[in-house]
């Protein structure tokens, strides 16, 4: 190319990228790779992460977004109208780190032509299905309770009768919401674990049903059925406190409940009036109503954390290298096809 050629900026576009703005990034925290090697490997992008390994002060959430292309928030971060504001009209896309993504305001991006995108890949799915099955194990052979004992240097010899808890072959497993995770669950606790499977849903899926001998039923047919009970289903207006007092009213006295969706699905009320009465067998919370706090009242005595046929993870479902990594992946993805013009890979709906 000559030098007369340069002095064109379509030519010059050609051997530079200098006359094509450079695109803004923000990361709201630190997240495992792909995601930041990715977005640095395109030539016109900038990316900015906040630094510290803790949820972003809102502040300076606000502060840093100003200006910028792109957001990779988490699900912690709230996405809304001063969010949207303190960004700027030039802001093109939320690529929420995570599979929800009730803490984005979707009507309000999408008055703003903002794109919002989340990360349903396969591997989160996986890693969410096999916790809510640890989970499942844990309470039925009651493996807290016993370690806590081992632990505290109790064990004094084999006992016929100590911590018996109860197999989970053939029992009923009633799933409430069959998305991808729904359906991961029902592979694991079938073709593993032997248990037979129900569930309910907005819609039937007779290939599911086929496939692992699953059974639909409505949800107070299945509450009163299930042995365990899992919860796979998106916070919305109409999922928050899907599981109150009449629920726990229906379920059988030895029933488990699993909660690995979103905390406020479950009234913690009802829950620890469940737990507290004997009204259910245990529960399995990777979610919490007060999250990050575990227990909405504090100056309860008789709190989620007190009872022994309780297991809690904070949060910490999809938390494997694999599910982490296709997150990031994903998200980074999401943010360069956006940013280059093109539809992105996993749209929010
Ligand atoms: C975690 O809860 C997620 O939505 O990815």
């Amino acid at each position: 190319m000559s030098h007369k050629n340069l002095k064109n900026p379509f030519f010059r576009s050609l051997v530079d990228n200098s006359t094509t703005p450079m695109q803004k990034v923000f990361i709201a925290r630190p997240i495992p790779e792909p995601a930041l090697s990715l977005l640095k490997k395109q030539k016109n992008i900038t990316v900015d992460v906040y630094e510290k390994d803790e949820i972003i002060p809102r502040k300076e959430l606000l502060k840093r977004i100003k200006g910028v292309d792109a957001v990779l928030p988490i699900l912690t971060d709230r996405i809304d109208k001063e969010f949207f504001d303190a960004a700027g009209p030039q802001l093109k896309i939320v690529a929420n780190y995570a599979i929800g993504f009730d803490n984005v305001d979707l009507k309000e991006a999408k008055k703003r032509g903002i794109i919002v995108t989340n990360t349903p890949v396969e591997e989160a799915a996986e890693s969410v299905a096999e916790h809510t099955i640890g989970m499942l194990i844990v309470l039925a052979h009651r493996m807290i309770e016993a370690d806590v004992y081992a632990r505290a240097e109790k064990y004094k010899g084999w006992s016929p009768n100590h911590f018996m808890g109860y197999d989970l072959r053939n029992k009923t497993l009633g799933l409430i919401g069959l998305g991808r995770i729904g359906k991961l669950v029902a592979e694991h606790a079938v073709q593993g674990l032997g248990m037979k499977v129900i569930y309910t849903d907005m819609k039937r899926d007779k290939d599911f049903e086929k496939q692992f001998g699953a059974k639909y039923l409505s949800k107070e047919k299945l509450l009163q059925t299930a042995d365990a009970i899992s919860l796979h289903v998106p916070l919305l207006p109409s999922t928050k406190y899907l599981i109150d007092t009449a629920e726990f009213s229906q379920m059988k006295k030895t029933a488990l409940l699993i909660n690995t969706s979103r905390g406020p699905v479950v009234r913690e009320k009802a829950l620890l009036r469940a737990l507290r009465t004997g009204r259910i067998g245990g529960a399995g919370l990777d979610v919490f109503e007060c999250e990050p706090t575990i227990d909405c009242d504090l100056t309860d005595k008789l709190e989620l954390k007190s009872f022994k046929n309780v297991v809690l993870t904070p949060h910490t479902a999809s938390a494997t290298i694999e599910a982490r990594s296709a997150m990031s992946k994903m998200a980074a993805e999401n943010i360069i096809a956006v940013l280059k013009g093109k539809p992105p890979l996993s749209p929010a709906k």
